[in-house]
């Protein structure tokens, strides 16, 4: 059976196109800065950044623990969303492989921090506290985007309090394109940005850190000893390098389908929360379990969770949003039929 999988945007396989771009690439030995391919990536995202210098590595969380370990020191303490990736999601790498100290918060409905909070929780300049040395945020957070008046506050904020600013940019072409802005609207608010091309973009590795030549340059010796360098990557920056260059303006086709998606779950009488780039979430509470598995008879792929999570990519097609809303309407059907046996 043709699966349609909702779980992620890191699900997708490389194009046919992608792979050629993989195949043909040239290559070199990374380590000894010898891979032309990689170069390429690593310049053209960060001149599209508009940031000073890129590092190719293995996957977001190295990228975003590579940020953390530049920016902070043994001791140091960096302020977090309690539902951010960068703090949840990364097996504590930070405090585990940097002696940095996390100071999670809530976050807000809108994916962002309120700065007051964020004001509350920097430490004194005392030694009885761990030095409050790096701000993060995550953009998109649970596909929804981050206003750029309020990154141009918590830039400002971070001047002030004397904090470095850093970005979890996974799925930062999906804000930026939701936005119709140039993605440097996004990331000139930042210090430092991490990029994923294994989600959204269709790349199957990778990810890219941006930020200065010195901030980079401590992340590349940090790489290193976290045994993220890498030899030949050209094939694999081959592919990060395709997907910028053909799969950035697409990403509006995956929020139409997850717009599409989302008013159908509606319409259906579930609880969806508004959507605004590829991610739909709606709750399903204690059902959760058992559509999963409805839905897995009918070859969708969908995760377990009351708070369900469903995301459009470039595999998920137009024709495919039918056959979604009719296995989630037949569920909701057989629920009814039981509720009232
Ligand atoms: C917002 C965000 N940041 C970072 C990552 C980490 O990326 P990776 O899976 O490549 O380590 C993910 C992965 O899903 C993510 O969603």
């Amino acid at each position: 059976m043709n699966l349609i999988d909702l779980r992620s945007d890191t699900v997708t396989q490389p194009t046919p196109a992608m792979r050629e771009a993989m195949a043909s690439a040239s290559t070199g030995d990374d380590v000894y800065g010898e891979d032309p391919t990689v170069d390429r990536l690593e310049r053209v995202l960060a001149a599209r950044l508009g940031l000073e210098a890129g590092l190719f590595v293995p996957s977001g969380t190295m990228s975003n623990l590579l940020a953390l370990m530049s920016h902070c020191e043994r001791g140091d303490e960096y302020i977090t969303g309690q539902l951010f990736h960068a703090y949840k999601y990364e097996a504590g790498g930070a405090a585990v492989l940097g002696s940095i100290q996390p100071q999670p918060i809530e976050m807000e409905a809108d994916g962002s921090l309120n700065l007051e909070r964020v004001a509350a929780a920097i430490k004194p300049d005392d030694f009885h506290f761990a030095r409050s040395r790096l701000l993060t945020l995550e953009n998109t957070m649970h596909g929804k985007v981050l206003p750029l008046d309020y990154l141009a506050e918590a830039r400002r904020f971070t001047r002030q309090r004397n904090l470095a600013l850093h970005l979890d940019g996974a799925r930062l072409f999906n804000a930026a394109v939701r936005l119709g802005c140039d993605p440097q609207a996004i990331t000139r608010h930042f210090d430092s940005v991490s990029v994923c091309l294994s989600k959204g973009l269709g790349a199957p590795v990778g990810s890219v850190l941006c930020g200065s030549e010195a901030l980079i340059g401590k992340a590349r010796r940090l790489r290193k000893m976290l045994g993220g360098g890498m030899r030949q990557a050209g094939v694999l920056a081959a592919a990060g390098l395709y997907a910028l260059e053909r799969h950035v303006e697409r990403l509006a086709d995956d929020h139409e389908k997850a717009r599409l998606l989302g008013d159908g779950l509606r319409s259906l009488g579930y609880r969806v929360e508004p959507v605004q780039t590829n991610m739909i979430y709606l709750q399903v509470g204690d059902r959760a379990a058992s559509l999963k598995a409805f839905c897995a008879e009918r070859g969708i792929r969908i995760t377990a969770a009351p708070r369900l999570r469903l995301v459009t990519h470039l595999d998920i097609q137009p024709v495919h949003i039918e056959p979604i809303l009719q296995a989630f309407a037949e569920f909701a059907e057989a629920q009814h039929q039981i509720a009232v046996e």
